[in-house]
């Protein structure tokens, strides 16, 4: 069922450093921050020849990722993102094999401005799944 790995997302405490450190020392194209008020994040695309990375920072005061960076304060790797033909269908099978979507379970517009999903890390060996729509 799932395709491409879209992304492996990385919070970060400072978005700045973390950008350079991509672009300088590990010589990636990265891109400009770009906030996203609806997820509560400030994103900068890494671009790799295979996938890509996003490098989040919290915007705002209720940051969905506030508490990842509260337990990992150096940062780490918050979740992976597989892309899927058809996020409805994908949605459907997961539920009925027991995995527990986060929020409503309502696909919401992404970084990229397709319909994702997260999925529960309880059901995916402790880590954040996030479903988007190809
Ligand atoms: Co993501």
């Amino acid at each position: 069922m799932i395709g491409r790995l879209n992304h492996v997302a990385i919070a970060v405490p400072d978005l700045v450093k973390a950008s350079a450190l991509y672009r300088e020392t590990l010589g990636a194209k990265v891109s400009a921050p770009l906030p996203q008020p609806d997820h509560g994040v400030t994103v900068v695309f890494v671009d790799l020849p295979n996938t890509k990375i996003e490098l989040l920072a919290p915007l705002g005061e209720a940051s969905p990722i506030a508490k990842f960076l509260a337990r990992n304060p150096d940062g780490g790797m918050h979740h992976l993102c597989y892309e899927v033909e058809d996020i409805l269908a994908a949605r459907d099978r997961l539920v009925a094999d027991g995995a527990r979507m986060l929020g409503d379970g309502n696909p919401k517009t992404g970084a990229h401005g397709k319909p994702v999903l997260f999925l529960h890390p309880k059901d995916f060996q402790g880590t954040l799944i996030e479903i988007e729509q190809a």
